[in-house]
């Protein structure tokens, strides 16, 4: 492991010397490293649960195992701290509330995780093969059934599950991986890292890849059969301070970590409990054509729920998927894809606009949405943008379009003034748009929407441009052609 890492995991989490400490002169003697399992009756953080102890059907029975039932084995990561930490609270109790006959377990493995980064690395297998041995132990329980266990790990805890699935006898129905570590896993073998051969379905979010001194918390790779990317999987909303380095500088590095590594396990929950909220993602190659909005589609199974409400597709692996979210829950947001084509006729070379659309809708309308731009809007062609919205719009009425930004500067007002001396005919900064085309993500809807006077289609810096459905247009026409 390179020192970046380490520089990059002890800024983050807290000192590095802080952890590895078992065996440290004077320490009283090291407990025995050992995994352990609570089955929890209650969402307290706390209370510990009811042990399951591999063997023991009685532990099974007092514990009110339900074998029929669906089993979750929620495990955590690298710990700083060597204890639980709050989101763990906050996944059982949502399991619990959306599950309720299921058993949930907590695998404790906070003495092997306590550890030097790289030890705690080298724990995991121990850990998997430890999980593989309790559930095929629990496959000789009459009515328990592999397919009906879950595996939810966060962290280092992802490539845990990874390890129990590649060692227990038969296949784990489904694994979720919360932000698997990167660190030592980036690009190493299916085998020796979470991957899809582990489950019959793995499905992964990733929320915090982005790259720092070469490396990153969360694992970039797709290493599930889909693999969800939140946000581009690197910057979430909500979470502060975006420059790392930076944040490193000013010693807030570990909250900025924190709140993007867990995040996912936010987003997980969130799937869970506002099921009536449930957010989309879309299939994309990668995530720049996503921030583009040219991945709306659900085509072929080219959109699914996330979190919990991910689902498998048949035949596929790697397949990477992104959304937009709120900056906290419920998470969801409206995704829209805008395509116009943008015509200059008075060779405008050097247009380079930047415009904003407000969303007018049954329900509500929206602030000004600026529609982003990766590279330059194209003149003479058509443009697609991606926009989203917090709240639900309702069927939508009208946009209005906005080229942003002061009218003039002193050099296009220069510029403009030596047209005007050279070429009186027109500024140079006009562009014309005729219509917008939308579609839903969230219900897939397309709509077309007209200028509204058909004779007024240019917009220049400062001005707006009104849009209607285009059928809105047509009737008002032809009531106008039989009067
Ligand atoms: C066990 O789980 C099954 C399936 O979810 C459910 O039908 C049954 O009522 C549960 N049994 C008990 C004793 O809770
Ligand atoms: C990993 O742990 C095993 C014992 O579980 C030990 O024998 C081995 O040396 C460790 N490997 C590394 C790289 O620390
Ligand atoms: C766009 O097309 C018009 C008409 O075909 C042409 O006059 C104009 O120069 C073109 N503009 C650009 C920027 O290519």
């Amino acid at each position: 492991m390179s020192w970046a890492v380490l520089v990059l995991l002890c800024a983050g989490l807290g000192a590095c010397l802080a952890a590895g400490t078992t065996g440290a002169p004077g320490a009283p003697p090291t407990p025995r490293l050992r995994v352990k399992f609570g089955l929890r009756r209650s969402a307290d953080a706390e209370d510990e649960g009811c042990a399951l102890e591999l063997g023991s059907e009685r532990s099974l029975e007092e514990c009110g195992f339900n074998a029929t039932a669906r089993t979750f084995l929620i495990i955590h990561g690298w710990t700083m701290s060597g204890m639980f930490e709050t989101w763990l609270g906050s996944l059982v109790s949502a399991l619990q509330e959306r599950e309720k006959d299921a058993n949930v377990v907590v695998v404790d493995w906070l003495s092997l995780a306590h550890q030097l980064y790289t030890d705690a690395v080298n724990n995991t297998q121990v850990v998997g093969k430890s999980i593989a041995r309790l559930l095929n132990w629990l496959q000789e329980i009459p009515l328990f059934k592999l397919e009906n266990v879950h595996l939810i790990g966060y962290s280092l805890g992802a490539h845990v599950a990874g390890f129990a699935g590649n060692h227990v006898h038969g296949t784990i129905g489904r694994i979720t991986g919360l932000d698997p570590a990167g660190p030592m896993f980036e690009g190493v073998d299916p085998s020796r890292r979470l991957s899809p051969d582990d489950a019959a379905f793995v499905d992964v979010l990733h929320t915090y890849t982005r790259e720092t001194l070469g490396v990153s918390i969360g694992i970039q790779m797709p290493v599930g059969h889909v693999d969800i990317y939140p946000n581009g999987g690197d910057f979430q909303p909500g979470c502060g301070l975006s420059d790392v380095l930076g944040a490193i500088a000013y010693g807030t590095i570990g909250e900025v970590v924190k709140c993007e590594h867990e995040r996912s396990v936010h987003l997980f929950v969130d799937s869970l409990v506002n099921q009536d909220k449930q957010s989309f993602a879309f299939q994309c190659t990668d995530s720049s054509r996503f921030k583009k909005g040219i991945c709306l589609s659900c085509r072929k199974n080219r959109c699914s729920g996330i979190g919990y409400n991910a689902r498998r597709t048949r035949h596929k692996r790697n397949s990477k998927m992104y959304l937009k979210t709120r900056a906290d829950m419920p998470f969801k947001v409206y995704h829209y894809q805008m395509k116009m084509h943008v015509f200059s006729y008075n060779n405008a070379g050097e247009a380079d606009p930047t415009f904003s659309v407000t969303l007018h809708g049954t329900n509500r309308d929206s602030e000004p949405l600026s529609l982003e731009v990766l590279e330059q809007i194209g003149l003479n062609a058509t443009n697609t943008f991606l926009v989203y919205t917090e709240e639900d719009m309702g069927e939508l009425l009208k946009i209005k379009l906005t080229w942003d930004g002061a009218s003039q500067s002193w050099y296009d007002l220069w510029k403009e003034l030596r047209s005007y001396w050279y070429r009186p005919a027109k500024s140079s900064q006009e562009l014309h748009i005729r219509r917008i085309r939308v579609k839903s993500g969230e219900t897939q809807q397309r709509f077309a929407f007209c200028v509204e006077d058909s004779q007024l289609t240019s917009i220049s810096p400062g001005k707006e441009l009104w849009f209607v459905k285009c059928t809105d247009v047509w009737k008002r026409r032809s009531v106008s052609n039989t009067l």
